[in-house]
C-alpha cells in the first residue's frame, strides 16, 4: 500500500504498523509530518510539564536492564525526606509547572505506601491543591491504588515495558517479583479505578522485533491509555542485559525507531498525551524536539535535587543531570519556542483522550 493511502486510513491494521514501522527515507519523513499535522490540529502546539521528582533508588526489582536493579551493589541508595520532596513539590509550583510526577523504585511495605499517601497528601495542601499529581511507583496492591487515589493522586504511570510475553521474560528475571501478569493486572486495575493510566515501553530492546513493536501499539489503543511514554533503550554496563549490547540498533537507528513510535501511536489515538522521554535525549541531544515534533506533547523536567541525581541513572549518561530547575524552565522554553511550539504553564495538562472519556 502507498504511504499516503496508509497515513489516510482511519484505522490501522497491523499489517499497516509493520509497513510505517519499517518506512524509510521519503516515507519516514511523510510519516513524521503527518503525526505532527494530527498533532497540531487534535492538540495544538502546547507542551505540558511534569515536574520529575526521584524519590528514591532503592528497589525490590531486578530488571535486566535497569541501572538502580537491586541486584547492582555498585549503586548508593538513598531516599529524600519529606521535606525534600515538599520542597521539589514547591519549587515546581513556583516554577508553574502545573503538575509533579514522582517517581520511585519499587516498595511495597506499609511504611513507604503511607508515606506516599501523606507525602500525596501535603502536596495537594500546596496552594489549595493547585499541582497535579502522577505517581510511577511500580506494582502495588489495589487496595493501596485506591488509598493513593483518594488522597489525591490522579495520574499514574506504570509502562509494560514489553506486552509480548515472551520478550517481556527476557528483560526481566523469571521469578515472583517479575510477573508480566500481573502487571497487565495492575494496569486494569488503575484503569478500573479512575486514573488517568499510562503506559509505555523501551524500543531498539535486543530481541525486540518490529512484530513486538506493532503489539505495542495495539496493546495501547486495545487499553485505550490516556497516556504513553516511549523511548530507545540505552545499554547500562553494570546490568545483565549489557552483554546484548552489540546485538541492538545503533543509537541512531533506536531514535529513530523511536520516532515511528510516536508518530504511529499519534496517528492511532490522536489525543492521548505521549511524553518525549529524556532517554531521547540522551541518545541525540536533539531527541527531545525531535520526540515532540513526531508527536509528543509532554515534557518530564527534572526537579531531584542535583545532589542524588548521579544516583538515579536507570542508564547511563542521562541529559540534564547537573542542570538546575531554574536554568531547566528557561532552557525548555526557548527550545520548545524553536520547534514552533509553546510549554504551558500553570495547567495539570489532563489528556484530551481522558477527559472526554470521563464525561462520556
Ligand atoms: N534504558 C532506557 N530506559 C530504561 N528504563 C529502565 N532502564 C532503562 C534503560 N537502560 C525505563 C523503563 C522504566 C522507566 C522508569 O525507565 O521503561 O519503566
Ligand atoms: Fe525495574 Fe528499575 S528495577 S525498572
Amino acid at each position: 500500500m502507498s504511504i499516503a493511502h496508509l497515513l489516510s486510513k482511519n484505522f490501522l491494521e497491523k499489517e499497516d504498523l509493520l509497513q510505517l514501522l519499517a518506512a524509510e527515507g521519503d516515507d519516514y519523513e511523510q510519516l513524521l509530518k503527518r503525526a505532527l499535522e494530527v498533532k497540531l490540529s487534535v492538540l495544538d502546539n502546547k507542551v505540558h510539564l511534569r515536574g520529575l521528582i526521584e524519590l528514591s533508588n532503592i528497589c525490590r526489582k531486578s530488571c535486566l536492564y535497569c541501572g538502580v536493579r537491586s541486584d547492582n551493589r555498585k549503586v548508593e541508595r538513598y531516599a529524600l525526606t519529606d521535606d525534600e520532596v515538599l520542597e521539589c513539590a514547591r519549587l515546581a509550583h513556583q516554577l508553574g509547572y502545573g503538575s509533579v510526577a514522582i517517581q520511585s523504585g519499587e516498595r511495597n511495605d506499609r511504611e513507604f505506601t503511607d508515606r506516599i499517601t501523606r507525602l500525596v497528601t501535603r502536596i495537594k495542601e500546596i496552594d489549595g491543591g493547585s499541582l497535579g499529581i502522577t505517581l510511577s511507583l511500580g506494582e502495588q496492591s489495589e487496595e493501596v491504588y485506591r488509598q493513593w487515589f483518594e488522597a489525591g493522586a490522579h495520574r499514574y504511570l506504570l509502562r509494560i515495558e514489553s506486552s509480548t510475553e515472551e520478550l517481556y521474560y527476557k528483560i526481566h528475571p523469571r521469578d515472583e517479583r517479575h510477573d508480566f501478569h500481573k502487571r497487565l493486572e495492575c494496569i486494569d486495575t488503575l484503569l478500573r479505578l479512575g486514573y488517568q493510566t499510562g503506559t509505555g515501553v523501551m524500543v531498539g530492546l535486543p530481541f525486540q522485533t518490529l512484530d513486538n513493536l506493532a503489539d505495542d501499539l495495539l496493546f495501547f489503543r486495545s487499553k485505550d491509555v490516556a497516556m504513553v511514554g516511549m523511548g530507545p533503550y540505552i545499554p547500562h554496563p553494570d546490568t545483565p542485559l549489557y552483554q546484548f549490547a552489540n546485538q541492538i540498533p545503533a543509537p541512531d537507528e533506536r531514535m529513530r525507531l523511536t520516532l515511528k513510535m510516536i508518530a504511529i501511536l499519534r496517528l492511532m489515538m490522536p489525543e492521548i498525551n505521549m511524553v518525549a522521554a529524556t532517554a531521547n535525549e540522551t541518545v541525540d541531544p536533539m531527541g527531545r524536539e525531535k520526540a515532540i515534533q513526531a508527536g509528543a506533547n509532554v515534557i518530564m523536567p527534572n526537579l531531584t535535587p542535583n545532589a542524588y541525581r548521579e544516583d538515579y541513572l536507570i542508564y547511563p549518561d542521562k541529559a540534564c543531570v547537573n542542570d538546575k530547575p531554574e536554568q531547566c524552565r528557561s532552557c525548555l522554553d526557548l527550545r520548545m519556542k524553536a520547534i514552533h511550539h509553546e510549554v504551558l504553564y500553570n495547567a495539570w495538562g489532563d489528556s484530551v483522550a481522558f477527559t472526554k472519556k470521563k464525561r462520556e
